[in-house]
């Protein structure tokens, strides 16, 4: 469930109408809801306590990673899953307790393990035994004594899109499970270690309950020989990957994905960590969208919007599907018309959606990319030299622009001229060669929607 409905035939998020946040902020532009994501959080870790499980909801920061959105949810008790130095950077700025934050991935540097274990968050999770000698290292000179998981490779299909399962044995993350004791044997005797737990995330957006059951049932045995060898597995880390509903999908609610958590860790008596990106912000925001023209061709019909594959990239690297609505509501007899949804940037994959029927549009009218919330803004790039779209976070009748459009000031003045090319002329002045360059990019004129 989200909190973006139509009222009066316009489209809301919360009390907000879009047309109005398309007005002041301009578009394209990111639009979350406080609602959303709370409900998601709470619906997320209360569906565990009701199985009778001690779970801390790592969220997975990389899904969306606004300071706004992550205090959102460390208020309501979440704690952060971090990849790198800028992501546990943010969680701790917006206020996630070190002691619920942990570093995962599979390249960690030397000094982003320094600035993790001087911070005292609760765990790193290691995946290889050369990042295991390293970070023994690191933390011995740290004089340290660091907790540790081991992410284990289950080997198990998540039947999910290739690019984004984790857990088959040909995938570079964790340590196959035929070498786990062997690993973990090793964590034990190394200085600066402290294995405490097992990890395992095998893939996101994933629909079924039973590629999660083989991994847990693998990680169950595991932890009862780690026990048996002495070594004291205090908890475990169960990834996240939960999927949601982008179209015709039908994944297993929390509760379901919970009872079989108890199912098959529950006995082991420990406490478990959650790290669920997608499944608490996914459904959380969308993308406002400007149509700029409609083109008839001989075979199709273009509606040609403003955002771009640079601002939601999903389509274009996944395949991925999102609902696309009108900010004013279709009369439910409306004809629809096919159409593919493509963005101003100059690649075929810059496309949305491929015969698509909507209601019929007309440029200036607005429309969402539903689903958005999660690896949306947070993949985006300047690609074409577009400015970052700004993102904006709901909470009842009230908005706030969470982060602002980028100006081209900015854009621009991240470059460097080399010191050989302004010999002859003197330095470029950016204010001269690009004016207003500190103003945001302008807005297209309102159209029908506002
Ligand atoms: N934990 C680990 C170790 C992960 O690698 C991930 C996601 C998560 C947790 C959170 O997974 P989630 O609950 O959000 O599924 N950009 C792709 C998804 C990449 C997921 C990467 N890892 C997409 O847009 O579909």
């Amino acid at each position: 469930m989200n909190h973006f409905d139509y009222r009066d035939g316009v489209l809301h998020a919360e009390d907000v109408p879009l047309a109005r946040i398309a007005e002041e902020v301009g578009t394209p532009v990111y639009v979350y809801s406080t609602a959303t994501l709370e409900r998601h959080y709470r619906v997320f870790a209360d569906a565990f306590a009701a199985h009778g499980l001690e779970a801390t909801v790592c969220y997975a920061v990389k899904a969306n990673s606004n300071l706004a959105v992550i205090r959102t949810l460390a208020q309501r008790g979440a704690g952060a899953d971090v990849v790198s130095e800028g992501e546990l950077r943010r969680a701790l700025a917006a206020g996630v307790a070190p002691e619920k934050i942990v570093f995962s991935g599979v390249g960690k540097t030397a000094a982003e393990m320094a600035f993790a274990i001087e911070t005292g968050i609760a765990q790193i999770n290691v995946e290889s035994l050369a990042e295991l000698e390293l970070l023994s290292q690191v933390s011995e000179s740290l004089g340290a004594e660091t907790r540790i998981a081991i992410r284990i490779n289950p080997d198990v299909d998540a039947k999910t899109h290739a690019k984004i399962s984790t857990g088959k044995k040909e995938n570079k993350f964790g340590i196959d499970l035929v070498d786990a004791r062997d690993a973990f044997a090793k964590a034990a005797a190394l200085p600066g270690i402290d294995p405490v737990s097992i990890a395992v995330h095998i893939g996101s957006q994933l629909t079924e309950l039973e590629p999660y059951r083989a991994a847990f049932e693998r990680v169950a045995e595991l932890t009862r020989t780690l026990r048996a060898d002495g070594i004291a597995i205090a908890h475990l880390d169960l990834g996240g990957g939960l999927g949601i509903p982008y179209g015709a999908e039908e994944p297993p609610p929390p509760d379901a994905y919970a009872a079989m958590v108890a199912e098959t860790v529950g006995p082991l008596g420990c406490p478990i960590m959650l790290e669920p990106g997608r499944m608490i912000v996914g459904n959380a925001g969308v993308l406002l969208t400007r149509t700029l023209f409609v083109k008839p061709g001989r075979e199709k019909t273009f509606l040609i919007v403003d955002a771009a594959m640079n601002d939601l990239i999903r389509p274009a690297l996944y395949d991925g599907h999102h609902a696309i609505r009108p900010v004013r509501e279709a009369a439910s007899d409306a004809p629809s018309v096919a159409y593919d949804v493509v963005g101003p940037v100059c690649e075929t994959g810059d496309t949305f959606a491929v015969a698509r029927p909507l209601p019929e549009m007309r440029a200036g009218d607005l429309a969402v990319f539903a689903s958005a919330g999660a690896y949306g803004a947070v993949m985006a790039s300047t690609y074409n030299s577009r400015p970052l779209v700004p993102e904006v976070l709901v909470k009842g009748e009230r908005y706030a622009v969470v982060r602002p459009r980028q100006s081209y000031q900015d854009l621009l003045g991240l470059d460097r001229m080399a010191d050989w090319l302004t010999e002859a002329d003197g330095p470029i002045s950016l204010e001269e060669a690009s004016p207003d360059a500190e103003s945001e990019p302008p807005r297209r004129a309102a159209g029908a929607d506002g």
